[in-house]
């Protein structure tokens, strides 16, 4: 406990200096202040399942790649591990246990590739955000990477 705690220090320090002042509510900003609460009525024209971003549609089949899970499983022990657990414990961020049925393949895809668009927003992202009190940094995923820990996450999910 003592640990998670002095890493989530460090890395709400490291953000905080990242962006200045976007740790708050950001919502005002970006929407020009009608976006208030967080059910879906602030901006018409988002789409909560899509998330924003480039994927649009992506193609999963019922049955796991194992080869895509394999690269995932690599990119998430570099970049994601320090803040995520594969259970569904919290750790910086939630744990990582049945976030694909949480969200569709494009948000989540959407949500690690354009990271603070989504959180700005994103009413789900919005709500772990209040949660966490961390902004999740955005991770330079390319696009085959955001696709392999998906692919990754749905191992994790019980996909064979
Ligand atoms: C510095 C800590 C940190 C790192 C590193 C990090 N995340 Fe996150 N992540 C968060 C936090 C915190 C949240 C909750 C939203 C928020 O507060 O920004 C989150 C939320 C998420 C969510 C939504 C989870 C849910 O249950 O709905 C996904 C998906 C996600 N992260 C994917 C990733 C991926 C993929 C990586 C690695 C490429 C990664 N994250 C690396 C901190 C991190």
């Amino acid at each position: 406990m003592k640990k998670i705690l002095i890493i989530g220090i460090i890395v709400s320090g490291i953000i905080a200096c990242n962006n200045n002042q976007s740790g708050n509510n950001t919502n005002g900003a970006n929407n020009s202040g009608q976006n208030q609460q967080t059910g879906n009525t602030g901006n018409p024209s988002y789409d909560p399942n899509r998330g924003e971003g480039k994927f649009t549609k992506v193609d999963v089949s019922p049955k796991l790649d194992v080869a895509m899970a394999t690269s995932g499983e690599k990119v998430y022990s570099v970049k994601c591990a320090a803040c995520h657990k594969l259970t569904d414990e919290r750790l910086v961020g939630p744990g990582w246990k049945g976030v694909t049925s949480r969200h569709t393949a494009e948000w989540i895809m959407n949500f690690t590739t354009n990271t603070d668009e989504m959180l700005s927003k994103d009413p789900k992202a919005q709500a772990m955000l209040e949660i966490c009190l961390v902004r999740m940094p955005n991770q330079n995923l390319t696009d085959q990477d955001a696709r392999d820990v998906y692919e990754f996450m749905r191992q994790n999910d019980g996909v064979k």
